[in-house]
């Protein structure tokens, strides 16, 4: 890694985020990885955007798939995230329980909300690739939890509010 690059990790690592598993399905078969790149871009129509490692795994079956789910993650479920961002992608869903939504991505029990998206266009992004996606449909699965963090390449937790 270069000098410049380093400085840009750590830059923009103190851009503290939340942590969301990316789920699709192609084939019958289950994928997902771990995100923190997720971002809301339009409320009308309503669109959200991830952006995927050309390089990764999921980048391919997210592609040919045409859906994703974003599972927006509780700060319960750390071990979630290193499951889908270390594992080997065979092993990822072994550890979580799921359900389908209407274009056959899975839910991960246990998280915050989760939100299902149609692709409806990708932008080069050097080597990433931005997905856009058109919310089919959502929900809010647990609001009496708190988020899982991510910042300086390290989780984190909300403190809790002052008396
Ligand atoms: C907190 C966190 C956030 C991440 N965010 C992204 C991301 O936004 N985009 C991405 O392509 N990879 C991201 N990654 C890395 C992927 O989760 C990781 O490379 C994963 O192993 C890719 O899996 P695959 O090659 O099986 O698809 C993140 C990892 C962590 C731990």
């Amino acid at each position: 890694m270069t000098e410049q690059s380093m400085l840009f990790r750590q830059v923009l690592g103190a851009f503290a985020t939340g942590v969301a598993v990316v789920t699709t399905k192609r084939q019958g078969c289950y994928f997902g990885l771990t995100v923190n790149s997720f971002s809301s871009v339009s409320l009308d129509p309503m669109l959200i955007q991830i952006n995927i490692a050309k390089n990764t795994t999921s980048h391919e079956y997210i592609t040919e798939s045409g859906y994703f789910v974003v599972n927006i993650l509780a700060e319960d479920q750390r071990q979630i995230s290193n499951i889908f961002s270390g594992a080997p992608p065979a092993e990822r869903f072994q550890h979580v329980r799921t359900w389908e939504t209407g274009s056959g991505c899975p839910v991960i029990e246990g998280s915050l909300s989760y939100i299902e998206v149609k692709i409806v266009e990708t932008f080069e992004g050097g080597d990433h690739t931005i997905f856009l996606g058109e919310v089919l449909q959502m929900q809010t699965l647990r609001d009496d939890a708190q988020p899982l963090l991510y910042f300086r390449g390290k989780y984190g937790r909300l403190a809790p509010e002052e008396e």
